[in-house]
């Protein structure tokens, strides 16, 4: 039985024996009896086992303890052990602080910029307007009004076009004063109103800066033309020459824009006017004529590099600077978060008056004209006084320049001569493309060559799908791409450059109710905004004539739809926030005449496969093996998109359908 087991029990008594007891105990060998088994029951009897503790004493121990060697062991082991602990945090901190971080992007990096034309946003009856009443023009009061909008939409930075008081020979780009609101977009106090109500929606606005020219209307030009100082200087003038006893000009440079000849004006039937010929506005055909239109009054010519009632600025001419800085300051002043500068490669032309090359093609060379060393220490000015404010209040202020130059020369308007100019030289190549001459290989060599040319200096990308000078993105490569280009533009490195309307597939419109100097018209017509009278932009007949689609497409229809070029634009904003598309490297997977397609990876973090079909035939692309895994989930696809898959589903990278004319954009 259990309790015939007799084990030694130690006493109070055994753990006062003296040492010399504890060594004679140590030193004896238990001896163990066993008895065998009776009645089922063993005995076993440990002898003389009855002192019990074999162990050192507590006094023992200590004595021992307090021996320097092992007091030294116990402080070296427990300064090693926290020791070690420091060194582990100090490490782990070590490791934090230097792995290379994802900065987190300003929000004109992170957010796409909008480009509102506002003379086509929206209209409104704002008791402020002249006679109180809606004038079928945008003003700054209805882009107020439609924050709420933009908010929604997930744009952080608006690009405002001209709102200044304008003849309006070239729709509010030839200006009449530069720190005034014109009277059809509103008053200063909307203004600003409008400035700080983005503001405090998180939104920030870039303003047009159209430092190349002024209107022929501005005082200073009408007192240029008088030689009343300091204002005889502000134009480039000049007294031609003779040539067999006639006047010409002085050389043969030529302007961009046609002269509205009235022998060229027919009125049409409901009193509009119309202009029968018009060129375009990035190519010197020659039908413009001569850049210098002779001025009787001051019997000089003037220069002009767009139309003759666009007369340029002398930028070499110090006080002219002055005057431009001192506009780019009161805007500053207002509130605004930047400026975009028009027409940049135009500001300075040689000082030696050299003629131009005539070309085989019939157009002229522009190495004397166009995009002069001048420009970007010009700019350079300008981006000083921007970054005055910025250090002030430490809020970031933008710098974005307009011009069709190459590759080598737009990376010069980021940085020239080791200065930081423009943070963003608006990259326009997307704006030439068209279905017809767009391949996957084309993209994708325009894409790298530019990406190539930023590298080197880190220089942050842009993507211009369109703007108030070219056509509509959605007309140029047809409805179903364009969700496909914002696919691309909004997934790419960069920032996109939205044109209004491309959120919603705007189209050129065919009808415009006159021919504008470059027939630009079709592509500045009102937003759309739902199906109402005049697509909700005005109570009343608007400058352009709506596009006769918007009872399809438009703002309030496509809030509603299940799928839509809105809800494809809202959602890819909301990719854009992923890690990868932030901070992803970018490889091209798989690249042919139709297929287009790229990846953007951040490690650790789920990567994104933009693909699409720009071909007329279905195909089936093995994406494998380039770093992609077995399995791909569809995050979006285009409207109209093929119901063979869902979003949220997954397919094999191995074998992707892509039908002709569609775009995916896959998460892995
Ligand atoms: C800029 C504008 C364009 C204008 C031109 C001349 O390029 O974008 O619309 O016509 O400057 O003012």
């Amino acid at each position: 039985m259990l309790e015939d087991l007799k084990a030694p029990v130690a006493t109070a008594e055994d753990d006062s024996l003296d040492t010399d007891d504890s060594k004679q105990v140590l030193g004896r060998e238990p001896k163990v009896k066993y008895e065998p088994a009776k009645n089922g029951v063993t005995v076993v009897d440990i002898e003389n086992s009855g002192s019990g503790f074999a162990g050192l004493g507590k006094e023992e121990l200590m004595k021992i303890a307090n021996q320097p060697f092992w007091v030294r062991l116990r402080w070296t082991l427990f300064i090693l052990f926290w020791l070690s602990w420091i060194g582990m945090i100090a490490g782990a901190i070590g490791i934090i602080v230097i792995t290379p971080k994802c900065s987190p992007r300003p929000v004109w990096q992170k957010y796409p910029v909008y480009q509102v034309f506002s003379k086509s946003y929206q209209d409104t009856d704002f008791t402020s307007r002249p006679n109180g009443q809606s004038s079928g023009i945008g003003d700054l009061e209805g882009i107020r009004q439609r924050i709420p909008y933009l908010v929604d939409l997930g744009v952080k930075t608006i690009g405002l076009s001209v709102i200044f008081p304008s003849p309006m020979k070239d729709v509010g780009y030839d200006i009449s004063d530069f720190m005034q609101v014109g009277e059809e977009y509103g008053t200063l106090d909307e203004f600003d109103r409008m400035v700080k109500e983005a503001k405090e929606r998180g939104l920030s606005v870039v303003l047009d800066f159209v430092p190349n020219h002024s209107s022929e209307d501005h005082e200073w030009f009408q007192k240029s033309i008088n030689k009343t100082d300091p204002f005889t200087d502000y134009y480039i003038w000049n007294d031609g020459v003779d040539v067999d006893g006639q006047r010409t000009p002085p050389n043969n440079w030529e302007c961009r824009y046609s002269a509205h000849n009235p022998s060229q004006i027919k009125s049409t039937e409901n009193g509009d006017y119309e202009v029968e010929k018009e060129v375009d506005v990035a190519t010197k055909t020659g039908e413009c004529g001569s850049a210098w239109t002779w001025n009787e009054e001051r019997q000089q010519y003037y220069f002009h590099q767009f139309a003759q009632e666009e007369p340029d600025l002398n930028l070499r001419n110090p006080a002219v600077v002055e005057e431009m800085k001192k506009v780019a300051r009161f805007w500053l002043d207002r509130g605004i978060a930047g400026l975009r500068v028009n027409a940049a490669p135009f500001l300075f032309e040689s000082e030696a008056l050299e003629n131009e090359i005539d070309l085989p093609n019939g157009q002229l060379s522009n190495n004397h004209t166009f995009n002069l060393p001048e420009v970007y220490a010009f700019l350079l000015q300008i981006r000083e006084v921007l970054d005055d404010y910025s250090s002030k209040d430490g809020m970031e202020r933008i710098l974005m320049t307009e011009g069709y130059v190459d590759l080598d020369d737009l990376a010069k308007y980021y940085k020239n001569n080791g200065e930081m100019i423009a943070q963003m030289p608006m990259n326009l190549g997307f704006t030439e493309v068209t279905d017809s001459d767009m391949t996957g290989n084309k993209l994708q060599q325009f894409i790298s060559a530019y990406l190539e040319k930023l590298l080197p200096e880190s220089m942050w990308p842009n993507w211009v799908l369109g703007n108030h000078d070219r056509s509509r993105v959605a007309t140029r490569v047809g409805e179903n791409l364009s969700d496909s280009m914002n696919m691309i533009a909004m997934l790419l490195p960069g920032t996109p450059i939205n044109y209004y309307g491309e959120e919603i597939g705007m189209e050129d419109s065919p009808d415009s109710k006159f021919i504008d100097r470059g027939n630009r018209n079709g592509f500045r017509t009102p937003m759309q905004w739902s199906n109402e009278t005049n697509a909700g932009f005005s109570e009343v007949e608007p400058w352009l004539a709506v596009n006769g689609n918007y009872p399809n497409v438009n703002v309030a229809a496509q809030d509603a739809a299940s799928e839509s070029h809105l809800k494809v634009y809202r959602e890819l904003v909301k990719i854009r926030e992923m890690a990868s598309a932030q901070y992803g490297e970018i490889s091209f997977p798989y690249v042919d005449e139709e297929i287009f397609s790229f990846v953007r990876n951040k490690s650790g973090n789920p990567g994104l496969l933009v693909a699409v079909n720009l071909g007329d035939s279905n195909r089936f692309i093995n994406f494998s093996g380039n770093g992609l895994p077995e399995t791909l989930t569809l995050k979006l696809k285009n409207v109209g998109g093929t119901p063979d898959i869902s979003v949220g589903s997954t397919v094999s990278s191995t074998n992707v359908t892509i039908p002709a004319k569609n775009g995916f954009v896959f998460s892995y």
